[in-house]
This record gives C-alpha cells, sequence and structure tokens, in this order.
C-alpha cells in the first residue's frame, strides 16, 4: 500500500477488503457444515433409549456372623465392656497351660488341635484372649472386656460342625464380682439378642478355667418354651458356657485371687447366628451363596 499513489490506495483497499470478507464467508460457511455434520453423527452415535431398564449398582452386605458379632458386640460396650483381641496363632501357654489345662490335664482331650509345633497352635477357643487381656490390664480393676474371633478344631465339617469358626468370650475382674453379677449379665443379653420374653437357665458343668462352671441355656427361639423338635421338647437351648474365674487362672493373668473375682462366658457366634436367624446348617455361612448371603441385606 505505501508504493501507491493517493487515487489508487482506496481503490486497491477496497479490492483487499472485498477479498478478506469472501475468503471469511467461506470459511464460516465451511465452520457451520463441519458443525452440523459433527452434531448429526453425534445425536446418531448417542442415541439414548429412555424405554431401557437402568443399570442397577450391585451393593454388597454385611455377612451373617459379622452383623451378629457387631450386634454381640454393641449390646456389651453398652454395659461399659470393651473389646479385646488376640492372635490366632497361639502357644501352648496361653491356650491351654495358664486356662488351668496343664499338659497332662485329661480335658485337653476335649479339643482336637491343629497344632504347628509341639508349643505353637491355631487357638482353640477365645479363652487365650483372657490372660493377655488381664496381663495387660496390669491388676488395675474393673476388668470388662469381650474377645471375639475366629478359633479352629479338629472337627469333620457337618450342619454342625465346623474345623473353623467363630466365637465371643466375655470377662470380668473387680473385687466382689459374684455369680449373680455373670446370671444378670447373661439374662441383660439374651434379652437384647433374642427378645425380653426369653428366659435362661443355668445347669451346673465343667471347665479347667472356672469354678463353679455352668452351662447356659436360653427360652427355645422355636416354640418359645412349650416343647418342639428343635429343643427335644425341653423347651430350652443351650447357649453358652460360663463360670467364675478359677483362681489359678486370676493368678496367671497377674490378679490376687484373695483380692478379687470374677465371671466368665464363651459363646459360638455361628450357633447364636443360627438360632436368632432359624438356619438349619452351619455350612451356610462359608459357602459364599449370594442367595443366601442376600437375604441378610434388608434385615
Ligand atoms: N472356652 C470354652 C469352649 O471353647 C467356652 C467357655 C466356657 C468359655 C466357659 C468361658 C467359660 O470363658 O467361662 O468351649
Amino acid at each position: 500500500m505505501g508504493g501507491l499513489s493517493a487515487e489508487e490506495r482506496p481503490v486497491i483497499g477496497q479490492v483487499a477488503n472485498d477479498v478478506r470478507a469472501a475468503i471469511e464467508e467461506v470459511l464460516a460457511d465451511k465452520q457451520a457444515a463441519f458443525d452440523r455434520a459433527e452434531t448429526e453423527r453425534r445425536l446418531a452415535a448417542e442415541t439414548i433409549d429412555v424405554t431401557l431398564p437402568g443399570r442397577t449398582v450391585a451393593t454388597g452386605s454385611v455377612h451373617p456372623l459379622t452383623k451378629v458379632t457387631q450386634e454381640i458386640e454393641d449390646i456389651f460396650l453398652g454395659m461399659g465392656y470393651t473389646i479385646a483381641e488376640g492372635p490366632e496363632v497361639e502357644t501352648d501357654y496361653f491356650n491351654f497351660e495358664a486356662l488351668n489345662l496343664p499338659k497332662d490335664h485329661p480335658a485337653r482331650d476335649m479339643q482336637d488341635s491343629f497344632y504347628i509345633t509341639d508349643e505353637i497352635l491355631l487357638r482353640t477357643h477365645t479363652s487365650p484372649v483372657q490372660i493377655r487381656a488381664m496381663k495387660n490390664a496390669d491388676g488395675a480393676t474393673p476388668l470388662k472386656v469381650i474377645c471375639p474371633g475366629r478359633v479352629y478344631r479338629r472337627d469333620d465339617d457337618d450342619a454342625t460342625h465346623s474345623f473353623m469358626f467363630h466365637q465371643i468370650e466375655g470377662l470380668v475382674v473387680g473385687p466382689d464380682i459374684r455369680m449373680s453379677d455373670l446370671k444378670g449379665t447373661l439374662l441383660q443379653f439374651v434379652q437384647a439378642m433374642y427378645g425380653p420374653q426369653v428366659q435362661i437357665r443355668l445347669r451346673p458343668s465343667f471347665f479347667p478355667f472356672t469354678e463353679p462352671s455352668a452351662e447356659v441355656d436360653v427360652t427355645c427361639t422355636q416354640c418359645g418354651g412349650q416343647g418342639c423338635r428343635m429343643c427335644k421338647q425341653s423347651g430350652w437351648i443351650e447357649i453358652l458356657g460360663c463360670g467364675m474365674v478359677h483362681p489359678k487362672v486370676l493368678e496367671h493373668g497377674g490378679f490376687d485371687p484373695e483380692q478379687v473375682s470374677g465371671f466368665a462366658f464363651g459363646m459360638g457366634v455361628e450357633r447364636i447366628a443360627l438360632l436368632k436367624y432359624d438356619i438349619d446348617d452351619i455350612r451356610h455361612f462359608y459357602n459364599n451363596d449370594l442367595r443366601f448371603l442376600g437375604q441378610f441385606a434388608r434385615m
């Protein structure tokens, strides 16, 4: 433009403007055509059939044994207990010896065990956690713990036995703890678990780690105590073992049996769950059949 004369400049300027406008128009048309084509392609490719059923998200549910364990824990937490845990691979000392089952004690025959070495085994009950909890308390009272966990026994699996199952142990140690405290606690527990109409009865029994020892029955959850096939017409169902902690066991836990006393109990979680949900075979808990497990999602 700089080389043009004053007369030529507006003429050429006009031509340049016209050319630019023409190019811009062509570009805009092309852009619009591309946009239209892209919109049409997407409308065709991304058609949504709003009449199709939606994709549901498969949510899991809490396993019935976990659910029952948590329920039991909640009941005892509400009574001021804390939760204590111990190892599943346990020493002979904690599993037997400290619980007043010396090496030659005939009661050891009651529990066929998975031994790893002569001195180490898979725990056969949650009772060893009693000793661990007492040692941890270092003589301080009151001690109120429940101990949930897996236990192992050399049983052949059937409707009522499994080589691995779950127990919850309870232990209270303090000055002047009596058998009536044990009975009241267990009554509170079963009524919270199965309803206020349920009663308990204690039958004399034997465990090396408690003296006296008792087995506890609850009113049959099936017939309400009338007598039926499940309770073998007795109206009662056995649910746990318990007793007053043996003086030797208190000593192993670092307590002076002249100063304190205690009660203990142990229950099988599977058994509590079978009764609560009216299930007839323990193996349902381990087979991971979603048709079984799914039923507990809404409970
Ligand atoms: N440990 C026992 C068992 O495995 C259950 C048991 C009975 C635990 C009496 C206790 C108790 O604490 O006092 O069969």
